[in-house]
């Protein structure tokens, strides 16, 4: 696997060995003081960050630092984006500094496939001499933390890990992911990966916040939240992302609150074991309750845990996966 870049081209078989790759490493640091494997020495990593972030961010780099990367944080305002310098030169020039992965976040749909284009496609590389063979791909790896709203793939890959951490398998397991669908990277990247590992996905949004595509889904649709929670293994509540709508959206924030927000009331309707899950950042009162979110049900902060682990492995699966260091990957150094 060259880039990580949606959650539609992962095999069950891709996804089921990042996610036990991701527990092998969980357990190789577990109880350890020092964190640090020598997996990732001497190569680069660079987060390019076109919108803000705490947790992907953030899970990045510790996941870099852990493996003894050189992690190099790129953010917009703070770079030469802010002078006007387009996504494609920002992209060549992050390369040409030494990038082995990419790990973008922007805000239009696709353009983390465009960087994996501009920096692999072999086209900025300088002319070949007669017989010398064109090489395949020089570029990093690129990886998708979030595009427009098109995919999350990490996201994703950490809600299924944190499922199946509680539930075993994930085969027939009713996963309920509940909101502003329509502006949502999480829930398409979950509903794609979620329904590979077996689960069965529901999704439940108010009509006017369901993608028009959502028929090709691997789901079914509700718009029913209190009809669905009683028969679901695990609800996942998605931010209303605000920022998406240009500035108003339909339910008003008082209506969508009220039919779609998971109160105390609607938490009662849950099975007893059912978790809770929220990709974060959380809007408390909006669409989840204040006290919901850190009700025992609730594994918001394991997803926080598992997105390093995850992202570990998507490293070690992009970077050094195959490498002459595999074998001593999850050998610590300290
Ligand atoms: N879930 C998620 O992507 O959170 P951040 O925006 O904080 O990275």
């Amino acid at each position: 696997m060259k880039h990580l870049l949606s959650t539609e081209d992962l095999s069950r078989d891709d996804a089921v060995e990042l996610l036990d790759e991701a527990a092998r490493f969980e357990q190789a640091l577990a109880g350890r003081e020092v964190r640090k494997l020598p997996t990732l020495r001497g190569r680069t990593v660079m987060t390019v960050f076109y919108e803000n972030s705490t947790r992907t961010r953030v899970s990045f780099e510790v996941a870099g630092k852990w493996m003894s990367a050189d992690v190099i944080n790129v953010s917009a305002s703070s770079s030469s984006v802010s002078k006007g310098e387009s996504l494609r030169d920002t992209a060549k020039t992050l390369r040409a500094a030494g990038a082995d992965a990419l790990i973008v976040r922007h805000p239009a749909s696709g353009a983390a496939a465009q960087i994996a284009r501009w920096t692999n496609d072999g086209t900025d590389l300088p002319d070949l001499a007669p017989g010398q063979e064109q090489p395949t791909s020089t570029g990093p790896s690129v990886i998708n933390a979030g595009d427009g709203t098109h995919e999350h793939p990490t996201q994703a890959l950490l809600d299924a890990y944190t499922l199946r951490a509680k539930f075993g398998s994930l085969d027939g397991r009713r996963i309920t992911i509940v909101g502003d669908v329509l502006h949502s990277r999480v829930a398409r990247s979950n509903a794609h990966l979620l329904s590979t590992l077996g689960a069965e996905v529901t999704l439940v949004a108010p009509p006017t916040l369901l993608p028009t595509g959502v028929a090709t889904w691997p789901v079914r649709v509700s718009t029913e939240l209190d009809a669905e929670l009683p028969g679901s293994d695990a609800v996942m509540m998605l931010r209303v992302q605000a920022e998406r709508m240009n500035g108003g959206f339909f339910p008003s924030a008082r209506e969508y609150s009220a039919r779609y927000g998971l109160n105390d009331d609607r938490r009662a309707l849950l099975p007893e074991e059912a978790l809770i899950l929220h990709p974060g950042p959380m809007l408390r009162g909006m669409e989840i309750g204040f006290n919901v979110a850190d009700a025992p049900q609730s594994v918001v902060l394991d997803q926080v845990r598992a997105g390093v682990h995850v992202r570990m492995a998507v490293l070690f699966r992009l970077l050094a996966s195959g490498g002459a260091d595999a074998p001593a990957h999850h050998q610590s150094t300290g």
